[in-house]
């Protein structure tokens, strides 16, 4: 019932179901529901640019998304591109979804994309410079937390270049993290690469 309140169109996930690494978003936005596979928007362009720098390709990597409908703003009629952050009881009946895809992929790492995502693998609040400090767990498999890419995307048009490149290294440095966690640990030139 609490998916409910949802638009109706499912964006499940895309990627490699053996993949060892595994990122996970908030929901789907409106490009996502039109081509019905996640991060293909604006954010999808960054982080297939994160994912590049990091040596792979979007298809040997397992993309998904906490809620799986692109949730409703009021009765969605005049939403038009604009989204709404999924509510808690919305993230709560979503989770035993991801819960199974991460049973079912088997990660090595995965990467929470923001603080929902963080929130809904976590289930705890918190900022993202305070969560980003330490590797979490869930279900075993160690989670690093990141900024969302549509927040990079924010500090870019906000015409505030030193605050847009301090968070990409930031989001750099987790994505290190991560390599190692994945016992690929980047190269000196990938080290030294800012986003
Ligand atoms: N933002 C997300 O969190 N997920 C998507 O799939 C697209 C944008």
């Amino acid at each position: 019932r609490s998916l409910g309140p949802l638009r109706d169109t499912i964006v499940f996930a895309s990627g490699n179901p053996l993949a060892d690494l595994m990122f996970v978003g908030e929901a789907p936005g409106a490009e996502e529901e039109k081509l019905r596979k996640p991060f293909v928007g604006p954010s999808g362009q960054k982080l297939d640019q994160i994912i590049g720098a990091m040596g792979f390709s979007r298809d040997a990597v397992y993309i998904s998304n906490i809620v799986k409908f692109r949730p409703k703003k009021g009765d969605g009629r005049f939403q038009g591109a604009s989204n709404q952050k999924p509510d808690p009881t919305q993230m709560e009946a979503s989770i035993r979804f991801i819960r199974a895809e991460i049973e079912v992929v088997a990660p090595k790492v995965i990467v929470a994309l923001g603080a929902t995502a963080a929130e809904g693998l976590l289930e705890r609040g918190g900022t993202i410079s305070g969560l980003r400090e330490q590797v979490h767990e869930f279900a075993g498999v160690p989670v690093i937390v990141t900024y969302h890419p549509s927040y990079i995307l924010r500090t870019e048009s906000e015409s505030a270049p030193a605050k847009a490149k301090a968070t990409k290294r930031l989001v750099w440095e987790d994505m290190l993290r991560a390599m190692e966690l994945l016992g690929s640990p980047a190269s000196e030139k990938q080290k030294a690469y800012f986003l």
